[in-house]
């Protein structure tokens, strides 16, 4: 196993974990397509290594585009408040949207990208993500495909990071307190 040094408290999904979900969605998002692939639409830079891996899993021709949004601001608490930093190369007009993500924390981001894309005409936008935490969560949001819901626990790897730190983390883990207190 990998040495987690002291940051990491411990690991809450392995990579086996999360590959091994990841197929079972991708079996449900075929069967809810048919033979009509979505485009996937990843949210930069979390949803990198969940989208990497749903898409060589999906057995049709997928398509992928990617946005950046940011909803941060300077603050370590999502503001709902977004911006986005870079757009879609896609025209998605009359498209079939799958957003592609790492997790869902409050609910702002999602929210707010699923009404944006909406807006341009998409003929349906439906989100994958790969981790939720319900108990965090300060809007609905309609999720077709989740792969785990979690703890309110700061959680890193596998995308996500913790000032840019440990998105390349194989693992989700848990990050220890004395880390961001
Ligand atoms: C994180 C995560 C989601 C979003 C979830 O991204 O990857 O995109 O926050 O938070 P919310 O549900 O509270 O809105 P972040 O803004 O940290 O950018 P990153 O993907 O580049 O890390
Ligand atoms: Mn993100
Ligand atoms: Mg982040």
């Amino acid at each position: 196993a990998k040495h987690l040094g002291d940051e990491l408290s411990a690991v809450l999904h392995t990579e086996a974990e999360l590959r091994g979900r990841l197929a079972e969605l991708a079996r449900e998002i075929e069967a809810d397509y048919g033979d009509e692939p979505p485009l996937l639409v990843g949210v930069l830079k979390g949803a990198v290594m969940v989208m990497a891996d749903l898409a060589r899993e999906l057995n049709f021709h997928a398509q992928m585009d990617w946005m950046a949004v940011s909803s941060y601001g300077a603050g370590t608490k999502s503001s709902g408040v977004v911006k986005i930093l870079k757009d879609l190369d896609a025209d998605i007009a009359g498209r079939d949207v799958l957003i592609v993500e790492d997790i869902i924390d409050s609910g702002l981001t999602l929210a707010w990208l699923k009404e944006n894309l909406e807006l341009r005409g998409a003929k349906s936008v439906k989100i994958c993500t790969m981790l939720r935490k319900p108990d965090a969560l300060k809007v609905e949001v309609d999720v077709a495909y989740v792969g785990f819901d979690i703890p309110v626990e700061f959680v890193v790897g596998y995308g996500l990071d913790y000032a840019e730190n440990y998105r390349n983390l194989r693992d989700v883990a848990i990050l220890a307190p004395h880390v961001y207190s």
